[in-house]
């Protein structure tokens, strides 16, 4: 065996072993079904044994109480088969739906831990695909490991039993045993590498699904949906090749096996039919060793197809562990630091950051200074890295050079959830989960709000009065599958959501979208609210934040460019001018 191949194995017995490790809590189902099919096992054996006594002694001596005992004892045995193949079954299968249930929830529980950074760069469809099929597909690890064992031991048992019945017979039978080898190992191999095709193929079909269902409005708007079908059919067109391809293998694998079988019995009728004419032999031993024989092939063909579904279940824990293992190496981390004491100073000292697999920074060597119980407000064309800047706060995505101080200590010594807690974030784009008006508004709570805190909250952002006009008031459902809200009602229950959080830094990223003069006036009302008595930092695309602002940050291709107050900045920053010009149209003074 090539050192490639041994390292193939050994990594295939590490995949193996750490799936097995999730069937390990079930043991109990597990004992049951391994007892199960301690019963069913030897069956089969028995079922030979009663052929050779119905022809010897039934057909042959015309003996009526053999006849009786052997009609009661096949009734007996398939009883005691189908009971005990009902037990194998049902408590193997259970623990396989427990286990991967097991494996889907932490590999969900793991997703989440994953930086920014990385969801920067992968595609939703992609991992909805590992958690839904990869993880499927490795329920058949433990029983097709059981299988296949369980027909090894088959297998050694019936050989055993042919030598014991006609040691030369046995010796025709399992002659070409070895030969079913080869294409055991080279089956194994094609299935893993087809399996791998497959599983990503599945994967890219879900990626294309997923975009296109999230993007159905601009399909439409844009009246694609026949080429939106034709990149599907391209897509769909992979995934069925590749699995007709898996088909015809795993078909091909199993004809391979039982022309083997074949050969096998064929030279067993040949030398044993010799001896029967000859007289050596008598006619029930013939029939009860091609019995045994048929019962031997059985089991081999299903080592095939157990071997089969294992190199699948294999395919998959390989995709599934690649993410859990990605989690140990990019985890977020936080430091040790709970953020306790009151909000004093925010600080960026030169910070440089750039997004993977971009040539140019995005924050390129910004400093600032936020204190407490400031407003300040960050302006800048589009682009100029505005948002970059804020998604630095909560740690979404770390600087690359430079250091970010709260209270005088790096983000980085924080803990990570203490940090977020502090720092309360209204995004440009307002997200709401599938669940009731009051959930949202409490929505990470580290504490239970009562139903007046919730009230309080909502009144504060002027979304009091729009809930109560709801069809169930506060209970109504909303997001996906609920009521459908404006984008003005939306962004007030996500101001209220930071009310009621009330964290000590407020960094708001004002939403571009234009609203009605009559709900911005109002969304307008709820942010002044909300920025009360609290520093805040705010991405401002509002007249109003600008001017009441305690100072004003320009920003421009990721620098600070110039920082004061509106009368001032006016006179000396061009760029502000013309900003202001812009945005506001307003002419400068
Ligand atoms: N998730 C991302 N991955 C990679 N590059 C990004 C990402 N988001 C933004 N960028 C790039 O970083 C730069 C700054 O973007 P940013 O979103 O911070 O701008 P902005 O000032 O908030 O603009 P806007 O006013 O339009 O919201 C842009 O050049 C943009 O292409
Ligand atoms: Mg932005």
């Amino acid at each position: 065996m090539s050192d490639q191949e041994t390292s193939g194995i050994q990594h295939s017995l590490r995949l193996l072993t750490r799936t097995l490790g999730y069937f390990l809590p079930y043991k109990k189902n597990i004992i049951l079904g391994l007892a199960g099919m301690l019963v069913v096992a030897p069956t089969s054996a028995a079922t030979a044994w009663l052929v050779k006594h119905i022809v010897d002694e039934v057909l042959i001596n015309k003996d009526s109480t053999a006849l009786k005992v052997a009609t009661i004892g096949i009734i007996v045995l398939m009883c005691l088969k189908g009971l005990f193949r009902f037990f194998q079954n049902y408590y193997m299968n259970t623990a396989g739906l427990l286990a991967i249930n097991a494996i889907r929830n932490e590999l969900y529980e793991r997703m989440l831990v994953l930086p920014m950074r990385y969801f920067n760069d992968t595609q939703v469809g992609m991992l909805m695909s590992r958690v839904l099929n990869d993880v499927g597909l490795m329920r058949q690890s433990l029983p097709s490991l059981v299988m296949l064992v369980r027909e090894v031991f088959s297998v050694i048992g019936l050989t055993f039993y042919v030598f014991y019945l006609d040691l030369q017979l046995a010796f025709w039978g399992v002659l070409v045993l070895p030969a079913a080898l080869y294409p055991f190992i080279y089956y194994s191999k094609r299935m893993r590498k087809l399996g791998r095709k497959a599983q990503t193929s599945v994967s890219d079909v879900s990626v294309l699904l997923q975009e296109g269902l999230s993007g159905i409005k601009v399909i439409k708007g844009f009246a694609t949906e026949q080429r939106e079908t034709v990149r599907f059919k391209a897509q769909t067109k992979t995934l069925v090749s590749m699995t007709i391809k898996q088909m015809l293998a795993s078909e091909q694998s199993s004809r391979v096996m039982e022309f083997i079988g074949a050969v096998a019995a064929g030279l067993v009728l040949w030398y044993g039919g010799t001896r029967v004419i000859e007289g050596s032999l008598t006619t029930g031993a013939l029939l009860s060793f091609l019995t045994a024989l048929a019962l031997l092939y059985e089991p081999i063909k299903r080592i095939n197809s157990a071997n089969i579904d294992l190199q699948m279940a294999l395919t998959g824990a390989e995709r599934v562990f690649e993410i859990m293992d990605m989690t140990k190496v990019v985890s977020e981390k936080g430091g040790v630091v709970e953020l306790t004491e009151p909000f004093r100073e925010l600080a960026f000292e030169n910070v440089r950051f750039a997004y993977d697999n971009t040539a140019r920074p995005a924050i390129d060597g910004v400093s600032l200074l936020v204190k407490a119980g400031e407003r300040v407000a960050i302006v800048g064309s589009s682009g100029s890295g505005k948002t970059t800047l804020a998604n630095l706060l909560p740690r979404f995505f770390d600087p690359q050079e430079g250091r970010i101080t709260l209270n005088g200590r790096p983000l980085r010594d924080y803990d990570l959830k203490s940090l977020r807690r502090a720092t309360g974030m209204v995004a440009q784009d307002t997200f709401l989960f599938n669940a009731t008006v009051a959930e949202n508004i409490a929505y990470g709570a580290t504490r239970e709000y009562s139903r007046e805190e919730i009230e309080t909250a909502a009144r504060a952002a002027y979304a009091d009065e729009f809930i109560r006009e709801l069809p169930q008031g506060y209970e109504t459902l909303v997001g996906e599958r609920g009521v459908k809200l404006s984008g003005g009602q939306k962004q007030r229950l996500t101001i209220a959501r930071a009310i009621l959080k009330n964290p000590p830094l407020l960094i708001l990223d004002e939403a571009t979208s234009a609203l009605d003069t009559e709900s911005e006036r109002i969304v307008q009302l709820a942010l002044e609210n909300l920025m009360q008595s609290r520093t805040s930092v705010v991405i401002a695309h509002r007249l109003s934040t600008i001017l009441t602002a305690d100072m004003i940050v320009v920003m421009e291709n990721g620098r600070v460019i110039d920082q004061g107050k509106h009368a001032v900045l006016l006179t000396r920053c061009e760029t502000y001018q013309r900003l202001y010009e812009m945005q506001y149209g307003c002419a400068s003074s």
